[in-house]
């Protein structure tokens, strides 16, 4: 596929319709009460989470896109010349925009983001500002397998580019997964470039995850507000509130949907009794120790190569190669 013979709407294409309502009722009837955080990111969730990007407590955007643009020479050397670059979840593309302006004659892009809209959308503009890149956009659910397509162009080598600290939302046991999966796209001499968010002081965590705003909330509570809309389930969302908070043992912060009162919620036929207090988790979001995530992407097959950091190491963009066999 080499993008020019097909209008960009041919080139991308979308995933399956995923199973919403199953999962919802799955986490709805578990103990504890649990939403996954995939559903988040509805068109509203998807514009509430940018502005959550902006906000002043939410130190994990800017920190990660100033660790690109004061690093972005080195890193770009460690990754090296004529290279295919594997974005995933690179959303509107403003750190990966960083990234391939520093890279040397980078050879293919191929962006992997469930947002169809944000995938247009960045295609068209880094087609522009790239003309010599050849960028193949893949519309697809990155925690399912997907099928990379493949270029007609010879790379040096695959870096899998994971931006964001996303890798936080995955169980240990999860992360471990999705780590070796994505270590077939970048073995034999290829690496990984991904954003780790650090452990740090309890009150940042806690203060970056309860904004001042309110925003953390309307996105949390967005999550209900979909199953509503979608599913026609019918939770009063003034009976909810959001809280955040940094359970340390499990290095994580758990975001949580408290019910108000002592509630029924119908969703398909079924009734859901609420207890005044009980919580529906929808987040985690791990922070990592560097040493501890090096750790892990050992177990993948990921070699740790070098950390860029800030200075009170808030966060960190971490490059690991790979010389494993698929
Ligand atoms: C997408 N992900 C890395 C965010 C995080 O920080 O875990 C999602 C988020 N949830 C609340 N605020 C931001």
């Amino acid at each position: 596929m080499t993008g020019d013979s097909l209008t960009l709407s041919q080139q991308i294409s979308t995933p399956e319709s995923s199973d919403f309502l199953t999962d919802v009722i799955a986490g709805l009837s578990s103990n504890p009460r649990a939403l996954p955080c995939k559903y988040f990111y509805d068109e509203r969730g998807a514009a509430l989470f940018q502005k959550i990007c902006d906000l002043p407590e939410y130190y994990i955007t800017r920190t990660e896109i100033d660790i690109l643009d004061r690093n972005r020479a080195d890193i770009a050397s460690h990754l090296g010349p004529d290279i295919e670059l594997i974005g995933l979840g690179t959303g509107a593309g403003t750190k990966t925009r960083i990234l391939i302006e520093a890279l040397e004659r980078p050879a293919v892009y191929i962006p992997v983001d469930i947002s169809e809209k944000q995938l247009r959308e960045s295609t068209v503009l880094f087609r522009k500002i790239f003309p010599d890149l050849e960028i193949l956009p893949v519309c697809a659910d990155y925690l399912q397998p997907v099928v990379l397509p493949s270029s007609s162009r010879k790379a040096t080598r695959n870096i899998v580019y994971f931006p964001g600290s996303t890798i936080g939302n995955f169980e240990s046991t999860e992360a471990l997964e999705f780590l070796r999966r994505i270590a077939n796209f970048s073995c034999r001499g290829g690496g990984l470039l991904i954003g780790v968010d650090l452990k740090k002081d309890q009150r940042v965590l806690e203060a970056a995850y309860n904004d001042s705003a309110d925003v953390t909330a309307q996105f949390n509570l967005n999550l209900l507000e979909r199953v509503n809309r979608e599913l026609a389930a019918d939770f009063d969302l003034d009976q909810w509130r959001h809280l955040a908070i940094y359970n340390s043992s499990a290095g994580r912060i758990e975001m949580h949907l408290i019910s108000e009162i002592d509630q029924f919620v119908h969703l398909d036929e079924q009734k859901f009794h609420i207890r005044r207090g009980e919580k529906i988790i929808t987040e985690f979001s791990y922070k990592y120790a560097p040493e501890e995530f090096a750790a892990l992407a050992g177990k993948a097959g990921f070699e740790f190569v070098r950390m860029w950091s800030d200075d009170a190491r808030l966060f960190g963009v971490l490059y690991f190669t790979c010389s494993r066999d698929r």
